[in-house]
């Protein structure tokens, strides 16, 4: 079933970073997957009639949600080797004071990453349930997208990196096996302690590098991202420039700057 509260919280991010991101003399914009992303699309339209903007979609879903709208979709692998993104919009799974983000709980995460990167501004619009001091608080795994042949190695070295028990992902019919992303891999889910930034190492609260059992987030990231098979890892961090996110609170929109 819906919750009203959540969709009123995410349609009022998405309208708040359009209102303070959105630049309607942009050429190439990016446009995330999952939930929150069509209230950024809804907001896009109702702000902007200029058609000349293409649209970069992360997914098949992404796809989807411009096409209705009645924008322009140019595929990434379209762009002119040259070209960067004026912006980007997407959603996250969790989000951190840093404003780290994990992200892939639609499965989206390698396209999403190619595009944020890709992107002059890369802006995060997440509801307020989203937001917490550390990754791993609220959110339980860290989605990892992985050729198929290697899922046992790969299973194997997380675990080995101190992950307790990641899984494959399956479709919501279970039996219909693993659920297969738009470059037809598959998604491990893999759950870690609480992530550390830099301050929590400063102050002595481990050493983050898996040697005690602590990971600090782009430590744990470049880890994971080190095994052979993986694609991508839903941990996005350093592409938040310190005005780049719009959170909605229960009792409205804040920007956090
Ligand atoms: C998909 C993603 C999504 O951006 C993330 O899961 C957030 O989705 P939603 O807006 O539906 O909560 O990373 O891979």
């Amino acid at each position: 079933m819906t919750d009203v509260n959540i969709e009123s919280a995410k349609r009022a991010a998405g309208k708040q970073a359009v209102a303070d991101h959105f630049d309607p003399s942009a050429s190439h914009v990016g446009i995330g997957s999952g939930t929150t992303i069509v209230y950024v699309v809804e907001a896009i339209k109702e702000s902007s009639t200029n058609p000349q903007i293409r649209f970069v979609p992360t997914g098949y879903q992404s796809r989807q949600v411009i096409v209705q709208a009645g924008l322009t979709p140019i595929a990434f692998d379209s762009l002119p080797e040259d070209t960067m993104l004026d912006i980007a919009f997407d959603g996250a799974d969790e989000v951190d004071v840093e404003l780290n983000c994990i992200k892939g709980g639609g499965a989206c995460l390698f396209q999403e990453k190619l595009v944020a990167e890709r992107a002059k501004k890369f802006i995060c619009v997440a509801d307020y349930r989203k937001k917490q001091d550390r990754l791993l608080t609220n959110w339980p795994t860290i989605p990892i997208e992985v050729a198929p042949i290697s899922v046992p190695t790969v299973l194997h070295s997380l675990r080995v990196l101190g992950s307790s028990n990641p899984k494959l992902r399956t479709t919501l019919l279970e039996k219909s096996g693993p659920l297969k992303t738009d470059q037809d891999f598959f998604i491990i889910d893999a759950p870690f302690p609480k992530l550390l930034i830099a301050e929590d190492i400063a102050a002595g609260k481990g050493k983050g590098d898996g040697s005690d059992g602590t990971w600090e987030v782009n430590k744990l990231s470049e880890a994971i991202k080190a095994l052979t098979g993986v694609l991508e890892v839903g941990i996005f961090s350093g592409l938040n420039g310190p005005d780049a996110d719009a959170i909605s609170g229960k009792e409205g929109v804040k920007t956090v700057t």
